[in-house]
């Protein structure tokens, strides 16, 4: 019904009316209305104007995995892509692709996830059509371990992405919350299928929120678009590109070198350093002060107490970041 509708709206040039297309299609007008109401919710604007009817003013702009291939210059991220218009959780999706044998470096995608999962049991917010909502299939031959670097790569590659593409200062607040100014822009779930010494495969899932026009109730505190920071709309198929490009740069030194150095420059973009930081810990809040990261990407914090602490893992909030 809803492809039906767009294309009658699309085949005319100005407004025509609920009582039109419902003739034309043999449906009621409830049905009608119903269709279009799901179409707004894709990202379609359709104007309706009493007694004129509906009019097709914009379209949204759809994931599309040749626009994305075009010019891409990595060799394996992004050589396999999974498009879909919505599905449940795109770290789903690559467990999914995953478990049925999908390459190293496929890229699941979904215009919209109706059970988008953030850190710590989350809800993520993944409204259709705005965002970049992907997960990244990998194979590397890494000990479990290992892969929490994959976290930070992630990060550092979100933050240079954006950075690449527009004017924004991005900063990652550690471990991989990509931050401008003081509200979130991209959140990164990494999910491990393993045994104890192999990785089967590893799903990179990242959220970045590009073109989103606005945030409801808490979330307008704490979450920034690149739409509201740049105002104007990014390409999302040059996003994901340069966040492939960045990402498999690190990625194949990490794998050829498990001590490349990504953390000077993860350090020189990160937010969260020489701050009063708490951190909850075995559940108990401890306050310091971040002083660094080890070569694992660990916290370093200096305690109010003089202990040294790496936090690998665990809730830090940064004085004045939310
Ligand atoms: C966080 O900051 O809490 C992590 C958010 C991760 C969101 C992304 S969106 C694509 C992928 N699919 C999911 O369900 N979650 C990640």
């Amino acid at each position: 019904m809803q492809k039906q509708v767009l294309s009658l709206l699309k085949q005319t040039d100005g407004y025509l009316s609920g009582e039109e297309i419902s003739r034309r299609l043999g449906v009621s007008r409830a049905a009608v209305w119903k269709a279009v109401r799901a179409l707004r919710e894709k990202g379609y604007e359709i104007d309706s104007v009493t007694n004129r009817g509906y009019r097709l003013s914009s379209q949204p702009d759809l994931l599309d995995a040749a626009a994305i291939q075009a010019g891409l210059s990595t060799h394996s991220l992004g050589r396999n892509i999974i498009i879909l218009e919505e599905t449940d959780s795109t770290n789903e999706e690559g467990k999914r692709q995953g478990a049925a044998g999908a390459p190293d470096g496929t890229l699941c995608l979904a215009e919209r996830q109706t059970g988008g999962k953030g850190r710590l049991g989350r809800v993520w917010s993944s409204p259709a059509g705005a965002g970049v909502w992907m997960t990244l299939l990998l194979r590397p031959q890494l000990a479990p371990k290992e892969a929490t670097q994959l976290t930070l790569i992630a990060g550092l590659s979100v933050c240079q992405a954006i950075r690449r593409l527009t004017d924004c200062d991005a900063m990652i607040k550690w471990p991989n919350d990509v931050v401008i100014g003081r509200k979130k822009v991209c959140g990164i779930l990494t999910e491990l299928a393993a045994d104890m010494e192999r990785i089967h495969y590893v799903l990179v899932g990242i959220g970045i929120n590009a073109n989103l026009p606005e945030f409801q109730g808490e979330l307008q505190k704490k979450a920034t678009s690149l739409l509201l920071e740049t105002g104007h709309k990014i390409n999302r198929a040059a996003l994901i590109q340069a966040v492939l490009e960045e990402f498999e740069a690190y990625y194949d030194r990490f794998l050829t070198d498990l001590t490349a150095d990504f953390i000077t420059p993860y350090e020189a973009l990160c937010v969260s350093l020489n701050r009063r930081v708490s951190v909850i810990r075995g559940g108990r809040e401890i306050t310091g002060q971040s002083i660094g990261l080890n070569q694992e990407g660990e916290l370093l914090i200096r305690t109010d107490s003089g202990d040294i602490l790496e936090i690998g893992s665990g809730e830090v909030t940064v004085q004045g970041i939310y």
